[in-house]
């Protein structure tokens, strides 16, 4: 088969399309044909040489997939030969053929194509995991999503509307318009505007219930400021810098709290877990059309260094695809 290979790590063109070895199938695992992926700003970091795959998984980029299901592994169930589905990866979507443990598998709702669906599961699952499962958003509560227009932004967007909460967002203005449009309250300019004042503001005052944060140092202090009073931060990304200033005196005023995580490195377990509460929590509101994925662009994989390119200009709006013929 053929997947996107980086023989030197580097800037897009270090993404090479090359012939590699087909995967075969391990206890549990099935393996897919790919008719999509999608790419996630980590896969940026992985082809610099500064994420590497974790132990076992394809060393090829791509942490998401839709395709139809090719070979089964022993011991797996519940999934037929040529059934569509998309799936939650630890990599090697960027390729023609993967090989993915079944309880990273979800069925493609019904009301998205298959090719789009390859945009769902990572931001789905990152979403869902840590907005619901670890901070528990409540109906009426409100959500500071920090990066709007990115592909966890307008998911997050849409699950914290679609569960009732107020969503306030974070994005340079020629977003602003589609964002509100996908879902949000409030969309602040975070190279004019104060996001703590507009977020006080936005809240009489009170603060954000829920944070999710992608900058991780440079906005961890001013969202301390930002939160309301038993409010809970969940950072998930650090494109503002891997450290900051904590006010513990602020934070413990607030009773709030301060939780980061990230995905890919957990186990399979783990991720298995994730996947079923995304399928039973999420995929319902997919199939009801409450939420559906935001492509912005679509490219053969081939081209892939091209599809670098755009999501590191941040030019994108929600995700960008990589197809196979
Ligand atoms: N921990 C995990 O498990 C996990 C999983 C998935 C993703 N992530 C992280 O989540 C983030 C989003 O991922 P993605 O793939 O969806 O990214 P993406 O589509 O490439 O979007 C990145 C976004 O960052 C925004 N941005 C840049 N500077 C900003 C600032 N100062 N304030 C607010 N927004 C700013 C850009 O928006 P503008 O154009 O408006 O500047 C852009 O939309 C990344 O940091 C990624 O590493 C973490």
């Amino acid at each position: 088969m053929k997947a996107i290979t980086i023989p030197e790590p580097g800037g897009p063109d270090a993404l090479v399309w090359a012939e590699v070895p087909d995967p075969t199938p391990g206890p549990g695992e099935v393996v897919i044909d790919v008719r999509a992926s999608a790419v996630n700003r980590a896969d940026l970091l992985q082809r610099q040489g500064y994420y590497p795959p974790p132990a076992g998984a394809p060393p090829y980029p791509g942490l998401e997939c839709a395709g139809v299901v090719s070979a089964l592994g022993p011991e797996v169930t519940g999934w037929e030969l040529g059934q569509p589905v998309c799936a939650l990866l630890s990599g090697g979507g960027y390729a023609e053929r993967v090989a993915v443990p079944a309880g990273q598998l979800l069925p493609v709702p019904e009301t998205v194509e298959l090719a789009d669906s390859a945009a769902l599961p990572e931001v789905a699952c990152t979403v869902w995991s840590n907005v619901v499962q670890l901070a528990r958003l409540g109906i009426g509560e409100t959500l500071l999503v920090h990066g709007g227009g990115s592909g966890i932004g307008t998911f997050a967007i849409q699950l914290g509307t679609a569960l009732g909460a107020t969503v306030l967002v974070t994005a340079r203005s020629n977003k602003h318009e589609r964002l509100r449009e996908l879902g949000a309250a409030l969309a602040v300019d975070y190279t004019t505007e104060d996001f703590v004042e507009a977020t006080k503001q936005a809240t009489e005052g009170r603060g954000a219930d829920v944070i999710l944060d992608i900058m991780g140092g440079s906005y961890l202090g001013r969202n301390v400021t930002a939160l309301a009073t038993g409010g809970r931060i969940v950072v998930i990304g650090l494109q503002g810098g891997r450290k900051g200033e904590l006010n513990l005196a602020e934070l413990l005023a607030k009773r709030g709290s301060v939780a980061a995580t990230a995905l890919r490195a957990r186990p399979t377990a783990e991720k298995a877990a994730i996947v079923r509460g995304v399928r039973e929590e999420v995929w319902p509101l997919i199939e009801s059309g409450a939420i559906r994925p935001i492509v912005h662009h679509r490219l053969p994989m081939s081209e892939a260094a091209e599809a670098h390119r755009l999501v590191d200009s941040s030019d994108h709006f929600g995700k960008v695809l990589l197809t196979v013929d």
